[in-house]
Formats: C-alpha cells, sequence, structure tokens
C-alpha cells in the first residue's frame, strides 16, 4: 500500500481533502477547463517534527523572487499542468508539498511525489509572504477562471475602480455581506510571471480578498480554501444575475446606495 505524508496527520490531511473539496467545486462550476486554475495553502503550522526532517524529492528551484517572511514555511501547491477535476480525487498525485529555503528565494518539494508546483506560484508565494508580513491568519490563495467575471473583465468601463463591485454588490444583498471588501483590479498581465505577482499583491492591498485578473480569471485570500472559494462563488452568482436581467432585455436597478449603506451599517461591514 503506497504511504503518504498525510498518513496519521488528521489536520494536515483535513486541510489538503478540503483543498480537494474544492477543485471539485471548481470543475463543477465549468470555471477549470483542462488544468485551468491553482490553490494553494500555508500548511506550517500543520506539520510536524517528522515532516520537517523529510529530505527534499526534487532539485531546489527557484521562486523568482526573494520573500523573507517564507523561511522555512510549508505549502501544498496545485501541479502544474494538472487537473482541478484529477485533484479532487488524488490530491497528493496533482499537487505536492514544498518547503522554502532558508534564501528565502529557492524551494524543495518534499511529499509525496516530485509534482511540479502551479506556473502561477509567484503570485501564490508573494501574496502569501505579503499576508504573513502583514500578520494576517489568511492561510488559503485561490486562482480560478470563473466564466461570467472574467466576461465582464473584457468592457473597459467596468475596469474602473469599484465600478465592477458597486455593480455585483447591487444585484443581491448577500454579496456586500459575503464578500465586502469588493472586488480589486489587476490590468492584464503575462500569465505566472513576478509583475502579476506584485500587481496582485498591489491589489490586496487596497483592502481586497478577491482580485480580478483582467481578460483571465479571479485571485481570492482566506482564512482557508472553502471561504476564498465562497467569496468568488458568491461574486460569480452576482454576475449571472446582471446577465440574466441584461438577456431578459433590460439594465437590472441594483440596490440603491442608500440601500447597501443601511447594510454596511447594520452587518459592521469594511466599506
Ligand atoms: P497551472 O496548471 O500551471 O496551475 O496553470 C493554470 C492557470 O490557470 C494559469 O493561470
Ligand atoms: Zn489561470
Amino acid at each position: 500500500m503506497k504511504t503518504s505524508v498525510l498518513d496519521n496527520r488528521a489536520a494536515l490531511a483535513a486541510a489538503v481533502n478540503q483543498v480537494a473539496e474544492v477543485a471539485g467545486y471548481l470543475w463543477q462550476k465549468g470555471w477549470a477547463e483542462r488544468n485551468g486554475g491553482n490553490i494553494t495553502i500555508n500548511v506550517t503550522d500543520l506539520v510536524d517534527g517528522a515532516v520537517r526532517a523529510l529530505p527534499a524529492i526534487s532539485e531546489k528551484k527557484a521562486i523568482g523572487t526573494t520573500l523573507p517572511h517564507l523561511k522555512g514555511c510549508y505549502f501544498y501547491c496545485k501541479g502544474t499542468n494538472r487537473r482541478m477535476r484529477d485533484l479532487a480525487r488524488w490530491p497528493m498525485d496533482n499537487g505536492s508539498i514544498i518547503r522554502i529555503l532558508d534564501d528565502c528565494a529557492h524551494y524543495e518539494i518534499i511529499a509525496d511525489n516530485p509534482v511540479m508546483p502551479t506556473s502561477e506560484l509567484p503570485s501564490h508565494l508573494c501574496v502569501h509572504n505579503y499576508l504573513i508580513g502583514k500578520g494576517s491568519t489568511y492561510k488559503a490563495t485561490v486562482h480560478t477562471h470563473p466564466i461570467e467575471l472574467v466576461a465582464m473583465s473584457h468592457h473597459k468601463p467596468f475596469l474602473e475602480k469599484d465600478v465592477l463591485t458597486n455593480i455585483l454588490w447591487s444585484m443581491i444583498p448577500e454579496t456586500k455581506a459575503f464578500c465586502p471588501r469588493g472586488l480589486g483590479i489587476v490590468p492584464y498581465m503575462l500569465p505566472g510571471s513576478v509583475e502579476l505577482a506584485q500587481a496582485t499583491i498591489d491589489a490586496i492591498d487596497d483592502d481586497y480578498d478577491v482580485v480580478m485578473w483582467e481578460k483571465h480569471g479571479v485571485f481570492a485570500v482566506g482564512e482557508d480554501v472553502m471561504e476564498a472559494f465562497d467569496m468568488i462563488d458568491t461574486l460569480t452568482k452576482s454576475a449571472i444575475i446582471y446577465r440574466d436581467a441584461r438577456s431578459m432585455g433590460f439594465v437590472p436597478d441594483g440596490m440603491t446606495q442608500e440601500q447597501m449603506k443601511e447594510l454596511s451599517e447594520v452587518f459592521h461591514l469594511p466599506k
């Protein structure tokens, strides 16, 4: 019987299995064509001494940038070119656990298989580095390709600051309640690039938990992977309501600014 680093490690197994559950949802939603999308989680608090002592099963690989807060951290990462629908069933065959080396610029794979991490690793790791640096308890980063939100990013006027946020919030009260920081915008940049990673941090630092990568997808952060997924799902629900209203032949009224202000006051929302 094949062994896994998850064996007899309930907390680590639960975290990775939650990634697998969300990967299944991404596929079911139609957001994860082929290998589309990627997920990483910071599992540093979940790895014991025996995991920390595991030898590398890959060469040292360069991150492409130096991330001082990640020294000695451990991450579960979706593998590059791996399908979410496969990861949903076999998370340790379609992803791997990596250790960040002491120079904070390289990593090595330690378990279970030498599956190369996602091509978007620069964005994921830069964001984890940023989150740790500001003392955040968030552990999960999710990138996916939600159809209706990506479609909306093809319309320039929607990309002005908080235009899309306001449209989406105004479609149904839950969207502001459960995605209370809205949707930041990152202009189109080459997938997998360090420039995209930097622009993503800048957008998140502008106080968003979910940002749109123009004409590509969204990138969300959360306490855990389910929370990150729920925010994307909630925003997408609003995008679908907007689209359906438009396809019924009218521009939806949306809730008024007063109604949204009232919601923020009653539910103590940040914006
Ligand atoms: P990976 O297969 O390398 O994770 O890439 C998928 C993707 O969505 C790139 O933006
Ligand atoms: Zn992508």
